[in-house]
């Protein structure tokens, strides 16, 4: 870390600063740029003393002035009659190592401002705003420093304002306050519309209080630039929500409430928000490169996770969402009504004779991890009834589930079990087995652990997305660092790059994965929805999508669902969809062609799960996305492609492989006549050696896709 005399405009600013400090009359017109000096932040008091910012990007502006202010709980509005007190500008750039990841390292580049801002009038409460320009984007934050008359205060309303500069085009999804599972809409700013989506059949804990949008939001001006806001360490704290006033281009932070509470965050000072992100780029997949969120959170403060190691897995998940069998043994309603079916019956999935057979195929293909889901009792009782408290216990398997048995045989066959706790959204239950199961877990040599929070929070008045699970799910991580564990969370709260101090938060779910695509009463994803995903939900860290699904139209289990891309098209997501842990999300059976291996089973055995390099090629948003990722160690590249309900010919430059060498290059394509719909199934595979001279031009079918291996001779 550096300290250092702040540069050009800064400078001016030191000088109007120490005229304030002289005569409290006049007041500086606080700027900060970027590096590259590209965006621009500036800082203002109105005549009012109310705080606004506003940010200019290429000399254009892209946020107008915006205000920034806060509700308090028996206090009068944190909103105006300030002065500005002090300025103090920083810079840094370092550069930290990802213990795994998307590259090997990350450059940490950005020039701060810090805005020590004091009211003019008693009860003279003082608040600074941080600002944080990055080549890539901006980043602000609140700090509540120690002070005699704000100590512990219940935030009612964080006000921050995001003034648009026009009608943009936005990819959205509605401000949940307890789910991230909707599809994406591309529309106008105006016509955002979140109340709409109040009622989906399929989200049972959906809560959508206003006409909002949940973060990432991403969105392109009429000129061309791609903004997309988020919020970045978010620790203990409320999550934001973006409250849209569509005929005024503007928004408004709207945090996600506790009806306990009786407001949105109770903090103590000192105390920092979380940040406030946007994302500022001249292309598409700059978004998608950009580690602006994670250079906004700590650094690793948890030390060494090599406990961990990136990884493929299969998963007894599939067939219950497909409803070829069941989580619970009892052959109960309950769960299986999640799938639709409406039939009783007893088929239990995660048998001792099933983990083996997936145990056999995960060693026979080079996979590594297994995901054993319902193999311990709760599965009938809970899902139906507002009473989850202590359903599930974590360490008690189904009686036709020999626990030992299966660790033994995966032991054996060199495969790592992932435990799973399903938490029924009673954290409370969780908490208090949360070291017992952890425990269990270390003993029986098992390093990850899937969670899931299906259903309305218990205690009711709390939402997923709020300050109360917020904590949760940090304590969570926590609690699981100090015993060696790495989580992949479903019904999460959204990444907002804690990965970095928390290397043990490996994935999570909190979109529409691929389990929609089995039992949607809507008929699922559509084509675009990865394409949407990629640049949208995927700013904000991993995902667990689960892709890999090779029986597109699985009529034999659910004739009116399917999933709507190619088979090239799920291959393709391996490298697109960022995540250090990726499924087969398929039967083992599905990956067979005329009783043997399916061809295309190969790229999955081959393909990396960590990555020293990813660079994103081209893709526009919601329509097509292309990204190359070279592997750590063997060095091996690995291109995926992925386009909407639009066929395209796509040419592929390998450019970015090493000069000089020549690479055994294994394209699985979408086969003639292929399409979504009509003929997922189609592929073709060619092979060729080729070097970075080289291009490669590939069709994409209507939902399809393509994968690429490029393996060193
Ligand atoms: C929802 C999760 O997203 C899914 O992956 C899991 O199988 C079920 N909950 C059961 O826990
Ligand atoms: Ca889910």
């Amino acid at each position: 870390m550096q300290h250092v005399l702040p540069r050009f405009s800064s400078l001016i600013c030191f000088c109007l600063l120490t005229l304030t400090l002289l005569n409290c009359s006049i007041q500086p017109e606080p700027k900060l740029q970027s590096p590259d000096e590209n965006i621009s932040v500036a800082f203002s008091l109105s005549e009012a003393g109310v705080p606004e910012y506003q940010i200019a990007y290429k000399d254009k502006s892209v946020i107008l002035p915006s205000r920034m202010g806060f509700e308090i709980q028996d206090q009068i509005p944190l909103k105006d009659g300030f002065r500005i007190a002090e300025m103090n500008y920083r810079m840094e750039d370092e550069t930290w190592a990802m213990p795994w990841g998307e590259q090997d390292s990350v450059r940490n580049q950005y020039n701060e401002m810090q805005i020590v801002l004091e009211e003019t009038k008693a009860p003279n409460r003082k608040i600074n705003v941080v600002f944080r320009a990055f080549n890539d984007g901006i980043g602000f934050r609140y700090e509540f420093p120690e002070q005699p008359n704000m100590k512990d205060i219940l935030i009612t309303d964080e006000n921050t304002q995001f003034n648009l500069t026009g009608d943009h085009k936005v990819w959205w999804q509605p401000g949940d306050w307890d789910i991230y599972e909707h599809l994406y809409s591309a529309t106008n700013f105006s016509e955002i519309d979140a109340i709409s989506k109040q009622n989906d059949p399929n989200l049972k804990a959906s809560y959508i209080p206003e006409n909002a949008v949940n973060t990432p939001v991403t969105m392109k001006t009429a000129e061309g630039i791609y903004l997309s806001f988020h919020e970045a360490d978010l620790t203990d704290y409320a999550g934001m929500t973006l409250k849209v006033d569509a005929s005024n281009n503007s928004m408004m932070s709207e945090l996600v409430g506790s009806e306990r509470l009786g407001g949105k965050a109770a903090i103590s000072a000192p105390f920092n928000t979380p940040w406030r992100t946007i994302q500022i780029a001249d292309r598409a997949g700059d978004l998608i490169e950009s580690k602006m969120v994670l250079n906004l959170n700590e650094p690793n403060a948890i030390g060494d996770v090599s406990y961990f190691t990136p990884m493929k897995y299969v998963g007894i998940w599939w067939e219950m969402h497909l409803g070829k069998s069941t989580w619970d043994m009892e052959g109960s309603q309950s769960m299986n009504t999640f799938t639709n079916t409406g039939e009783i019956r007893t088929n239990h999935g995660a048998t001792t004779e099933n983990a083996m057979r997936y145990i056999d195929f995960a060693a026979a293909n080079g996979i590594k991890g297994l995901l054993v889901e319902g193999w311990n009792t709760g599965w009938d009782k809970w899902i139906n009834t507002d009473d989850r408290e202590g359903v599930f216990d974590f360490m008690t398997p189904y009686a036709d589930y020999d626990f030992e048995k299966v660790m033994a045989y995966a032991r054996e066959k060199g495969v790592e079990v992932i435990m799973h706790h399903e938490t029924s959204a009673a954290p409370l239950t969780y908490e208090k087995q949360m070291d017992v199961a952890y425990k269990f877990m270390k003993d029986n040599g098992m390093n990850s652990v899937k969670t899931g929070y299906v259903g309305k929070i218990i205690p009711k008045g709390e939402y997923h997305h709020g300050q109360w699970m917020v904590r949760h799910y940090h304590k969570v991580l926590e609690e699981a660092a100090k015993m060696k564990i790495a989580i992949n969370a479903h019904e999460p709260i959204k990444a907002t790059g804690k990965r970095r101090t928390y290397p043990n938060a490996i994935a999570r779910e909190g979109l529409r994965g691929q389990e929609f695509n089995a039992w949607a009463a809507d008929g699922g994803n559509p084509a675009n929805h990865l394409p949407t995903i990629a640049f949208t939900r995927m700013l904000s860290g991993p995902i667990d999508f689960t892709p890999g699904i090779f029986n597109i139209k699985f009529d034999e289990y659910k004739p009116d669902n399917q999933v709507s891309t190619t088979l090239a098209h799920q291959l393709a997501l391996y490298v697109v969809i960022y995540s250090p842990i990726q499924m087969l999300a398929d039967l083992p059976e599905h990956y067979t062609e005329n009783g043997k291996p399916h061809p295309a089973l190969q790229f999955i055995r081959d393909v990396g799960v960590d990555w020293s390099v990813s660079n994103v090629l081209e893709g526009e948003v919601g329509e097509y996305v292309t990204i190359a990722r070279k592997e750590r160690g063997s060095g091996n590249w690995f291109v995926g492609g992925i386009t909407d309900e639009e066929g395209r010919t796509e040419t592929i430059s390998l450019d970015f492989l090493e000069p000089g060498k020549t690479y055994e290059a294994i394209l699985y394509e979408d086969g003639t006549d292929a399409h979504w719909d009509t003929n997922p199934r189609a592929y073709a595979i060619r092979s060729m050696d080729v070097t970075s001279t080289d291009t490669v031009e590939v069709v994409l079918a209507p939902g399809g896709g393509f994968a690429l291996s490029l393996k060193g001779k």
